[in-house]
């Protein structure tokens, strides 16, 4: 059974009730479907695009929930029960619906297996006992919106995604796993699927959201990694796509990565693409280091992606009174740094990796390692802080987490 629910007249979140305590349809209630009901309180009005949000659910004895051994599933293999999905033809966003996870069917010269048009996102939500929190949603979509646009690709409706993507984590918050350093990652994806082999941007378009429960992106947890310096491959050229989060950024990281993990080491260190001499990112992370007194980060001059951990970081040192500075480190800078000591600690940061410290880097068949090899003081207090508002433990004076109901 299918229910109906008008996004125009929609509130920000949805609620679920089981059928069976409902004796009669209060008003604000819009259908039935599956043993369920689908509550929303009328009195918001959140007018943008007027499109239906569908809804096909499984009826509750066929859900499944986060299981207790999350620390055995490797990151990002375990999918919840349903997905969102939206098509783009003829100009607009239609039929958006959320319906059980399940394959999805492309016909074999759909554009992006052929030219890589498609773009991601990821973030994280969080469980603090019965709450439910994002953590700054709105950049995440505001960020898709930018690499969509870099890729030539259709901007999704920001407010109706952001509902559209309450309604699937409220659906699924069984999926979002209690224990400590746990979260259900969030994985918004936008593929271009018309079939065509001339090259140029797709007429039509995929748009979904999957979720998966995920444990630390590192199985080690939050232990100090080693980074191989890449000094063949780069991620990311002046005037290309290193700022959208496009796939083929990841897929060229890919020989690297291997070659780092043959060499013992997590992920690479990225250098630019010109000089090989300034650093980029770290694998899949956005890199920090701190020299002395000063925190430092790249500036993102396009090559870098703009990532928000990467700016809740910066936010947050800059407020507790650090030198904080986007410029452009050496990697001559850093090694004689982690000679002379200056280099105290290195860290990377993203979504799925939170804040990862680095303990040593293999440049040029040479280990440097950073500070004494441990996790240094300043990842973390950051680490401590950052988790602690994400997860709602502690205050969160700027807004940033938003709460699912
Ligand atoms: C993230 O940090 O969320 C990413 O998208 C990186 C990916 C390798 C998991």
């Amino acid at each position: 059974m299918t229910l109906r629910l008008a996004h125009a007249s929609c509130p920000a979140v949805c609620i679920i009730r089981p059928h069976a305590a409902l004796s009669a349809a209060p008003s604000g209630l819009t259908a039935c479907h599956g043993g369920y009901y689908l509550s929303v309180s009328m009195a918001m009005t959140n007018s943008v695009t007027g499109m239906e949000l569908v809804t096909d659910l499984l009826p509750e004895s066929e859900r499944g929930h986060a299981p207790d051994n999350m620390h055995d599933i490797p990151f990002g293999t375990l999918f919840t029960d349903h997905m969102f999905s939206m098509t783009y033809s003829d100009g607009r966003w239609h039929d958006p619906c959320i319906h059980p996870y399940r394959p999805i069917s492309l016909d074999p010269a759909a554009m992006c297996l052929h030219y890589g048009q498609g773009v991601f996102e990821g973030m994280k939500a969080y469980r603090n006992g019965e709450h439910v929190l994002l953590f700054r949603p709105a950049d995440n979509i505001r960020r898709l919106n930018r690499s969509a646009e870099r890729m030539v690709m259709p901007r999704v409706d920001e407010d109706a995604t952001r509902y559209y993507l309450k309604c699937l984590v409220s659906i699924e918050r069984a999926w979002i796993p209690p224990q400590p350093g746990c979260a259900l990652y969030i994985r918004p994806t936008m593929v271009a699927v018309e079939p065509k082999l001339g090259v140029r941007a797709a007429n039509k378009y995929l748009f979904f959201i999957v979720l998966a429960p995920v444990g630390p992106y590192f199985k080690e947890g939050f232990k100090p990694v080693r980074l191989m310096v890449s000094t063949s491959d780069a991620r990311a050229a002046n005037g290309g796509v290193g700022a959208a989060k496009t796939m083929g950024n990841y897929a060229a990281g890919l020989r690297a990565t291997k070659l780092a993990e043959g060499a013992g080491c997590k992920q690479v260190l990225w250098l630019d693409a010109c000089e090989r001499k300034f650093i980029e990112e770290a694998g899949t992370m956005n890199v920090f280091i701190k020299f002395d007194d000063e925190l430092v980060t790249p500036p993102l001059t396009g090559t870098i992606l703009p990532g928000i951990t990467r700016d809740s970081v910066l936010v947050l040192a800059r407020d507790w009174g650090l030198t904080v500075n986007e410029r452009r480190v050496s990697i001559d800078e850093v090694v004689e740094g982690t000679g002379s000591g200056k280099v105290e600690e290195m860290f990377g940061t993203g979504t799925a990796a939170v804040i990862t410290p680095i303990g040593e880097l293999l440049y040029q068949g040479k280990d440097y390692r950073v500070g004494n090899g441990e996790v240094g003081s300043l990842t973390r207090r950051l680490y401590d802080e950052l988790t602690g508002i994400q997860y709602g433990t502690h205050p969160d004076p700027y807004g940033w987490v938003v709460e699912v109901e």
